[in-house]
């Protein structure tokens, strides 16, 4: 039947005897909005399960040692059983260590392993180092593991071999994103959604994020866009193993590996989507890789892999819009946004200039098929050339703290590039804006 038609001729025959009945359709109204809210949790709880992938252990300690062990993946780029796996080394030692594999599904089998350290440690105790290990056609080994030398075989913290199945074309997408890390509580939720909305609108088909912590605001955001396979989320529980530091130097900011153990993840990142994406990009949260010539990232890098056939890392320059300076006309202060927390990126159009005798840091983009080791600014070891991407073609539109903060407005150049997006990029992010109001 028709409340509201009957609401209406009651209300206007005689307003007080439709009270009860106004009370009932409110908590009618009430119980069904709960029952919808029920669902969705439910249903999200069950879309959650699908992506197992955020229970699985990424870090474990190998026993006897303080060395963590994080993946382990076969790269027969360095010879046909070659499997390399990634670890957290503690410099001191022990320096020897022994490969365990499961051969056949079950029997243990030990071979030495040989241990390379990266070259980055920024003075920190604990380092990213490949362990190779060795294994024979025979073996059929599905599973890896690292002991020390001398110690009963013991299988079990045996870790699956990835990279079993490789391939150099045919891939799940072009272009994938590495976010090295997510801690503490990062509540820039608004900054994250129109970043995540830029990057598809560019062609991005998934963004990888190693999750320490992350806060409760921005967790609502992080499941939809794992829901909506735009997200990948990798477990990084580093607090529990070690005591990660905030900074990037040992003598500033103590602690026991570099920024939480982010060069550990970026080359994490190379080798899991390593047969999965044609180029990954390996850049922050806050930073967008834009294309200035190109309608998207993909025919940027169709036109760069034409004109430079062996190159295999692309070095982009970072920019900075300060995120204190506004531009003037509001055009971009929509009320919806207002309500999410965080940096509005499209209020951000004026750039630092360059300054003299600094070079502008820059991020990469890799052909990950090619990228032995990495660090953030550059690639350690690699099988092609490198090439930087000239300003004119593609750079980053970074918002943030400003870093020449003594220069007035006029002394900045206004750069428009993600305003170009605004037709697009507004109606994505009301959607998702609109879905995850901030709390009265
Ligand atoms: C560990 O070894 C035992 C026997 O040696 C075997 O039954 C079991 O399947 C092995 N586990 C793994 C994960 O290989
Ligand atoms: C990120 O990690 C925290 C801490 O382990 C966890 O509570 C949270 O659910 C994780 N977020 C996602 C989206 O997996
Ligand atoms: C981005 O560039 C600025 C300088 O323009 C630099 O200070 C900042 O550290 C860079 N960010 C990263 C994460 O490289
Ligand atoms: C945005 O709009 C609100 C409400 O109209 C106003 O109070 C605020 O000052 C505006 N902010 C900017 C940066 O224009």
């Amino acid at each position: 039947m028709c409340w509201f038609c009957f609401l209406v001729q009651c209300s206007l025959s005689d307003p007080s005897a439709c009270l009860p009945t106004i009370l009932f359709v409110d908590h009618l109204l009430k119980f069904t909005q709960d029952i919808c809210n029920f669902w969705f949790y439910l249903l999200q709880a069950i879309m959650d399960l699908r992506h197992l992938d955020k229970f699985k252990i990424t870090i474990s300690p190998i026993k006897g040692t303080r060395h963590l062990q994080v993946s382990a993946y076969l790269d027969e780029r360095k010879g046909k059983g070659t499997v390399r796996i990634i670890t957290m080394f503690y410099r001191p030692g022990p320096h020897e260590l022994q490969c365990i594999f499961n051969c056949n599904k079950g029997v243990p089998f030990t071979t030495p392993a040989q241990v390379e350290q990266h070259s980055d440690n920024f003075g920190f105790p604990f380092v990213t180092a490949d362990v190779f290990c060795e294994t024979s056609y025979r073996c059929k080994a599905t599973h890896v593991g690292l002991q020390t030398q001398g110690s009963v075989q013991n299988n079990d913290s045996l870790m699956p071999i990835q990279n079993l199945q490789q391939r150099n074309n045919g891939f799940e997408r072009d272009l994938t994103v590495c976010i090295s890390n997510l801690f503490g509580d990062y509540n820039n939720v608004l900054q994250f959604i129109q970043t995540m909305e830029v990057y598809k609108i560019l062609g991005i088909g998934r963004v990888v994020i190693y999750n320490t912590s992350s806060s409760h605001m921005l967790e609502k955001v992080l499941h939809y866009y794992v829901n909506e396979d735009m997200l990948e989320v990798i477990p990084w529980p580093i607090s529990h193993f070690l005591n990660p530091s905030r900074g990037w130097r040992f003598e500033e900011h103590g602690g026991d590996i570099h920024y939480f153990g982010q060069l550990t993840t970026l080359n994490d990142c190379i080798y899991r989507n390593m047969y999965k994406s044609r180029f990954l990009l390996l850049n922050d949260i806050d930073e967008i890789i834009a294309p200035y010539q190109h309608t998207n990232l993909n025919l940027m890098m169709d036109e760069l892999e034409k004109k430079q056939p062996d190159t295999c890392v692309f070095l982009v320059e970072n920019h900075t819009y300060p995120f204190n300076v506004f531009e003037d006309s509001g055009r971009f202060n929509l009320s919806l946004w207002r309500q999410v927390p965080g940096i509005n990126i499209m209020k951000h159009i004026h750039r630092e200039p360059d300054r003299k005798h600094i070079v502008n840091p820059i991020k990469i983009i890799v052909n990950p098929r090619k990228v032995e080791q990495t660090s953030v600014h550059s690639v350690l070891k690699r099988f092609g050339n490198q090439y930087r991407v000239p300003f004119d073609l593609c750079r980053i539109v970074h918002v943030r703290v400003p870093l020449q903060g003594h220069l007035s407005k006029e002394e900045l150049i206004v750069d428009t590039k993600l305003w170009e997006y605004h037709k697009e990029l507004v109606p994505r992010v009301n959607k998702v804006s609109f879905m995850h109001p901030a709390p009265p």
